[in-house]
């Protein structure tokens, strides 16, 4: 097929910056969807450009030493040093090194996802990702429960699992851990000041049980990269979210990209209420305007790459 080198850098024409018009999604028809290789091939050359994910989804081992300074990314001005145990954890070779999937699922938190029964079509995929660690086991058949790679952001700790205040809740955090067997843990440790208490205690806990999972610490280029990869597309994002960067590092392991979970709004297309996340009690507030996430613009932008056959948004049920 023949693909217009410049479709790319014509999405933002289609966005409206203003109106998080989530009905737009209502022109979805997810039967004629069809994938469009040549795009898709297209993104990942012009993604490579401004990142290599194989390499920027973690810092390795050999190029750190305990005790070295790091700036934040967001807080330039602040620093923080790699401890012995971050340095142990961090991986000798990319933990994608060498993997290429035909078919990915990227699981984003947004409760459009309840009572989708999308569980089982998420779980087909060859590499299913997911984000902060949200929880699969009481809703697998919404959100299925296959994982080969899971985020989890330094808040988290204290979003999801009370800061481990207590035995209980240590308890509840390393029990999610210990199902994660195998996968690609990834925590993005050097972005914002203030959570490096938290991936230290995820980190003793980790190496004290020996938890099975493969700890990945993004590169402290990969933020400016992907945002400067969605600018020059015309996508003015603040901080990507951790769903356009696995999207943005996903094009280079895999084939086909579906995307499940990602409706940053608070009505579904018939205008019925959908939560914010699908497990918890999180507001649409926490996106407002004191948010460094730009989700609308990015929800939007993903969908016209969508209706051009780049990825799959998937938004209604799987039924
Ligand atoms: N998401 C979405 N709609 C929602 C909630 C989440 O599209 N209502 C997507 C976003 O891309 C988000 C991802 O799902 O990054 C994971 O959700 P969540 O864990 O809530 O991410 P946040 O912590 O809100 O944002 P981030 O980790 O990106 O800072």
């Amino acid at each position: 097929a023949h693909v217009d080198p410049t479709a790319l850098t014509r999405l933002s024409v289609k966005i409206n910056h203003h109106h998080p018009n989530y009905n737009n999604t209502a022109k979805f028809s997810s039967d004629n969807w069809t994938f469009n290789k040549t795009l898709s091939n297209l993104i990942r050359k012009n993604i490579l450009r401004f990142l290599d994910p194989e390499r920027d989804i973690s810092i390795l081992k050999g190029t750190l030493k305990p005790g070295d300074i790091i700036h934040y990314v967001f807080d330039r001005h602040s620093t923080t040093n790699i401890s012995e145990n971050l340095y142990r954890l961090l991986p000798t070779i990319s933990p994608m090194k060498n993997q290429y999937h035909r078919r990915c699922a990227i699981v984003g938190n947004s409760g459009i996802l309840l009572n989708s029964s999308c569980g089982p079509e998420i779980d087909s995929h060859d590499f299913v990702i997911r984000c902060n660690l949200a929880p699969v086991e009481e809703y697998s058949r919404d959100v299925g429960w296959r994982t080969n790679l899971v985020t989890m952001n330094p808040s988290v700790v204290q979003r999801a699992f009370q800061d481990l205040v207590s035995e209980e809740w240590r308890d509840r955090f390393l029990q999610r851990l210990q199902s994660l067997s195998g996968s690609v843990l990834w925590i993005p440790a050097f972005m914002a000041k203030g959570g490096e208490e938290r991936v230290e205690w995820a980190l003793r806990l980790i190496l004290l049980h020996t938890v099975n999972v493969r700890t990945a610490f993004p590169s402290l280029r990969l933020l400016h990269a992907v945002r400067g990869y969605w600018l020059t597309n015309n996508v003015h994002i603040k901080r990507p979210t951790t769903g356009l960067l696995m999207y943005t590092m996903a094009t280079r392991f895999c084939e086909e990209i579906h995307l499940y979970g990602f409706w940053p709004f608070p009505l579904d297309p018939q205008g019925k209420p959908v939560k914010y996340h699908y497990y918890d009690t999180l507001k649409y507030e926490y996106t407002s305007s004191s948010s460094p996430h730009t989700m609308p613009l990015e929800f939007r932008t993903l969908s016209t790459l969508h209706r051009q056959g780049a990825l799959r948004l998937h938004t209604r049920s799987c039924d």
